[in-house]
């Protein structure tokens, strides 16, 4: 089974096929993760190069943990301490390392469209580890691996996004593949935070108030808010949006019933999630990082042409 693209530069981009043949992929490598001896020799002979133009901790440990379970060669590259400081072009960094002969390149730029840029450039494939406010596709992956997990089915799943869904590219490429799955999604939180042209465009539900957001969920995926992005007030404090849509453990158990709760990490504990629900038994978020490293082999993999049979 082969993807229907070369690049993996959104989950727009992919049909509902590829999708499947991604989360079973990462199905059958979650279980050599599994075995004493984790390593695989499938890209030995491949070599990746992970550019991170803008911070990362989860997303490039995964990458760079991914591309050693497959063998692969591999480099890390990080924009503060590279010749971009002294003035070089994103595409003069791009090509002087792809003449050391790169076969494939992880990417994470703050521009909105930088890998697209990139494909249109070179000649290695390109695998986008989140751009601007743009898409995060590995992480819209991992998060669809973990709900499938837990729900055995995308297709029906009433999924609430919860939060910062302007600034949100893991809200993008959540709503992309949940839409192309056949899961159902709300999109929750303040008025300012979700742009007016989203529920139309994606075919998805908005709510304005959380708890009626979470009395319709089986899971709420609680977004960061991003205050790097943001460069206008679009809430009156931390504080006030903690109490009015940040998710607490009252707030919880008002609700009757259970509900799944997800988050992309990092956390802001104590703004959208409370550390006594980050913690509990109804969080998911630390099985999200563990298929985290599965998805990107998968992703590897698969762009690099080794089918999955
Ligand atoms: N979820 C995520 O992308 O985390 P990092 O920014 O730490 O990679």
């Amino acid at each position: 089974m082969k993807l229907s693209t070369k690049h993996l530069l959104g989950i727009r981009d992919l049909t509902k096929e590829d999708i499947q043949i991604i989360l079973d992929t990462a199905t059958q490598f979650k279980e050599v993760l599994q075995r004493p001896v984790k390593k695989v020799p499938s890209l030995r002979d491949v070599t990746i190069v992970n550019l991170f133009f803008e911070n990362s901790t989860r997303t490039r440990i995964s990458f760079e943990l991914a591309e050693k379970r497959l063998s692969a060669d591999t480099i890390s590259f990080t924009a503060s301490n590279s010749s971009v400081k002294k003035g070089e072009t994103l595409l003069d960094t791009v090509n002087n390392i792809l003449s050391m002969k790169v076969d494939m390149v992880v990417m994470r730029h703050s521009a909105t469209g930088a890998p697209h840029f990139l494909s249109k450039h070179i000649p290695a494939a390109i695998v986008n580890a989140g751009d601007g406010i743009n898409e995060h596709p590995t992480q819209g992956l991992l998060d669809a691996l973990s709900m499938r997990e837990k729900f055995g089915t995308l297709e029906g799943l009433r999924v609430a996004i919860i939060g910062d869904i302007m600034h949100s590219r893991v809200a993008m490429s959540n709503m992309y593949l949940l839409k192309k799955m056949g899961a159902e999604v709300m999109l929750a939180g303040p008025p300012t935070l979700i742009p007016k042209y989203t529920a139309e465009a994606f075919g998805v539900k908005v709510e304005y108030n959380v708890k009626k957001a979470l009395e319709w969920a089986d899971v709420a995926n609680v977004l960061r808010i991003q205050l790097e992005r943001q460069n206008q007030v679009l809430f009156s404090s931390l504080r006030e949006y903690n109490q009015v849509y940040g998710i607490s453990r009252s707030l919880l158990e008002s609700l009757g019933k259970d509900i799944t709760i997800m988050h992309p990490g990092p956390i802001n504990r104590g703004v959208e999630l409370d550390s006594d629900v980050a913690d509990s038994g109804q969080s998911i978020i630390l099985q999200q990082v563990e298929n985290g490293v599965a998805v990107r082999m998968a992703v590897l993999y698969l762009l690099a042409g080794r089918d999955s049979n």
